[in-house]
């Protein structure tokens, strides 16, 4: 079962979504499970006013980060690490000992996967922000991901890297072709989780998380199985429901 909360644009989703991060954060060590991308952009801005304003502390936080691409080093501009640090993390208070983010350019990516699922074990994520790909990919976990699936290395399908295009100049052939990614068992191991979707080319793939069958086609229909999940969109993300 789905909580659905469909909102005029894009602000007054990260305007949803930053109520529930809120009440995540005001409790004792707060585990967040984090996204990059488009989506969680405004809330993260509103996390960081907020801090200024009313000095929330994150000295307790623990953030897990869902996926990195392989082969960027992690001060490239389009690393995972750098777009937290850029638009998060430099302007809250969290110790650097307690953020992870898989580590995209290390030697041994499958190590890498196996060091980092073995790190979120210890703890159990409060609240897992989410994005959702237009094919309906959670994290990386394209079409066809089992949904017993825990940290791996993925290989990104065309959508995606066409997707993403857009932060590399618009060229495909500088999007990376593989990430390390939480898989869908270790998402869905959350206590509670949001999705943040806006915009027309997000219609489908809400409809196929929500309302299209349970299926590894649409990776995010693994969420039906989950007892405490938001879907927050804007009308066009909702057009189809
Ligand atoms: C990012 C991630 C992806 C994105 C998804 C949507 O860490 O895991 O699943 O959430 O690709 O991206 P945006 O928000 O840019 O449309």
């Amino acid at each position: 079962m789905f909580n659905i909360i469909i909102t005029e644009n894009y602000d007054q989703v990260a305007s949803e979504a930053f109520r529930n991060m809120k009440e995540a954060v005001t409790k004792e060590n707060p585990v967040l499970g984090l996204a990059t991308g488009s989506s969680p952009i405004g809330l993260y801005k509103k996390m960081i006013a907020d801090r200024n304003a009313s000095g929330t502390s994150y000295k307790k936080a623990v953030t897990y980060n869902l996926d990195e691409y392989i082969g960027l080093p992690r001060d490239h501009d389009q690393s995972y690490w750098t777009f937290m640090h850029e638009n998060l993390f430099d302007g809250l208070n969290i110790p650097e000992a307690n953020i992870h983010i898989p580590c995209g350019d290390c030697e041994d990516p499958e190590e890498e996967c196996r060091r980092y699922e073995e790190e979120l074990r210890q703890h159990v994520i409060d609240l897992q922000v989410l994005g959702i790909g237009s094919d309906g990919h959670i994290g990386f976990n394209e079409p066809g991901t089992p949904f017993d699936s825990v940290t791996h290395v993925a290989e990104l399908t065309e959508q995606t890297r066409r997707d993403n295009a857009r932060f590399f100049g618009d060229d495909i052939e500088k999007v990376p072709t593989h990430a390390i990614t939480m898989g869908l068992a270790s998402i869905l191991k959350a206590r509670s989780i949001i999705v943040l979707a806006t915009g027309s080319n997000k219609a489908d793939a809400v409809y196929g998380m929500i309302r299209g069958p349970k299926s590894t086609d649409c990776p995010a229909s693994v969420l039906q199985g989950h007892s405490h999940v938001t879907v927050i969109l804007d009308k066009d993300a909702a057009a189809r429901l």
